[in-house]
């Protein structure tokens, strides 16, 4: 193999695998980095997927134990078998990465396992698990090393007691109690993966609300349905310490209004409270220039501080740090780097928490369009007045969709619903179209399905919807 490329890709999660793909096929010569012994990255090893395969069996779970029954399916002596779940998950996540090292041989794309270090703008050192180290030349370099979990200062994170997502995607046996801080996406989605599973979750919240930067609409809604599940919220309140004692975690938290100081005793931890860029020393040594969160800047055609090096992914300092948005950069660096005029529109991002219901948001929300001076108007419309969430039994939550007073063109949509994060994407369609609340209202929607909300909301939108 000749040692020179076009692009070298350190990193293959779905910003990386992606680029190294699009990469390819616009004929540049592509080599990818990864040290982990699987492709993917964190969202296919330690993330999205495995976090969906046991969000997906434990609501199957939950449904047999407590929702059958109602609609005439009686089956006794329901057992859960946590080894077989976890094993099914090992085997989604194993069919997917190999998924991926079928596309990279595909697009001959040359996959360069070890720990990839760059040199200069033109070199990347790639140190393989034998300790062998070997130097590529590249034209150009693409930095997708994505992002750690973060931990709170002086708690370290063991995996056993004290685990981020990737120990409580492998828990051996159900905890009894499990403390969760933070309520954002990754404490939601796993506090209600282990709660389903029978154990005793807390979560312990900073800010008043969960799942900050949701519409606040939303996020009050959406607690209540989590309480309502059986998961126990401590809001407004600080996360001080956290010792172990015997066998159990002693979780010492403080009441930001009150000062009023308070523990919780519990087998496990759950720490989710963000993540940040996974910079490497190389990184820095080279000068690459960083913003105040350590987040790489780049401009708008991801060339970072450095010549020829570009980066994309939750390690730069553009968009949230979401798979999709990775990926979507990943074809736009590809793209830019082959002369092309690839971009992401960063305004019409989806975002979607995968609990039950799910919740999704794409574009602004009320409380951004408020602050902005923009005058809206609002359209929503519940799943208590959709047909088909009534036949399933499925009424919980409602679409919102905001848009400009003046002009009708969509700003913004949440919906909570148990198929929340699919829908979703008409809406970020439209919106990416530049559609007016009307253009939805007057689009045909099949009946009977739940996207008739969406169709109704918009009519809410003009006051006028049909079944509400
Ligand atoms: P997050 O940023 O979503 O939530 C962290 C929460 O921790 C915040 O609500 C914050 O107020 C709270 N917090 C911070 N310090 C605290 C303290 N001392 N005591 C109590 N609470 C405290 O971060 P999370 O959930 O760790 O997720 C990390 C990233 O992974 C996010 O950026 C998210 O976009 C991504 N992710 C996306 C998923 C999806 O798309 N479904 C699923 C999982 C993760």
């Amino acid at each position: 193999m000749d040692n020179n490329f076009d692009v070298i890709v350190i990193g293959s999660g779905p910003g990386g695998y992606v680029c190294a793909i699009r990469s390819a096929q616009l004929g540049l010569k592509t080599a990818c980095i990864e040290s982990r012994p699987t492709l993917g990255g964190t969202c296919l090893n330690i993330g999205c997927i495995p976090s969906k395969s046991l969000l997906n069996s434990s609501e199957i779970y939950h449904k047999a134990t407590s929702e059958f029954n109602n609609i005439g399916i009686e089956v006794d002596k329901i057992k859960l078998n946590l080894s077989k779940m976890m094993a099914n998950k090992t085997k989604a996540v194993t069919i997917l990465t190999k998924g991926i090292e079928f596309l990279f041989k595909k697009n001959k794309i040359i996959h360069l396992k070890g720990k990839g270090l760059i040199v200069d703008k033109n070199t990347v050192k790639v140190i393989e698990n034998s300790g062998k180290e070997i130097n590529y030349k590249t034209k150009n370099i693409v930095i997708g090393t994505g992002s750690v979990p973060t931990s709170l200062k002086g708690i370290k994170i063991d995996e056993k007691n004290i685990v981020s997502s990737t120990g409580a995607l492998s828990f051996e046996k159900v905890p009894k109690e499990l403390t969760v801080i933070g309520g954002g996406y990754i404490g939601l989605e796993l506090s209600s993966v282990w709660n389903r599973l029978g154990s005793k979750v807390t979560v312990i919240e900073y800010l008043d609300n969960i799942i900050p930067g949701m519409d606040h609409d939303v996020s009050s809604e959406f607690l209540k349905i989590m309480k309502k599940q059986g998961i126990n919220f401590v809001l407004g309140s600080k996360v001080t310490d956290i010792r172990s004692a015997k066998e159990k975690n002693i979780v010492e938290f403080i009441n930001n209004k009150s000062g009023k100081k308070d523990k919780i005793e519990c087998d496990k931890v759950l720490m989710a409270v963000g993540r940040k860029p996974n910079i490497g020393k190389d990184i820095k040594e080279l000068g690459v220039k960083l913003d105040k969160q350590e987040k790489i800047e780049v401009n708008a055609k991801y060339e970072t501080s450095i010549q020829n090096i570009y980066a994309i992914g939750d390690i730069i300092n553009k968009g949230p740090m979401l798979a999709h948005k990775a990926e979507d950069e990943g074809i736009a660096v590809a793209e830019i780097i082959s002369g092309q005029a690839g971009h992401v529109n960063y305004g019409v991002i989806p975002a979607v928490i995968y609990t039950s219901p799910e919740v999704a948001q794409v574009g602004k929300t009320e409380e951004q369009v408020k602050k902005e001076n923009t005058k809206y108007k609002v359209g929503k419309f519940p799943f208590l007045a959709n047909s088909r969430a009534k036949v399933n039994n499925d009424t919980e939550g409602f679409v919102k969709i905001i848009a400009d007073e003046k002009t009708d063109k969509v700003l913004g949509v949440s919906i909570i619903s148990s198929l929340a994060g699919t829908m979703i994407a008409e809406l970020a369609l439209a919106m990416e179209f530049g559609a007016s609340s009307e253009d939805i209202a007057r689009t045909v929607h099949a009946h009977p399905t739940h996207t008739e909300a969406v169709k109704e909301a918009a009519l809410a939108v003009d006051k006028r919807p049909i079944h509400f």
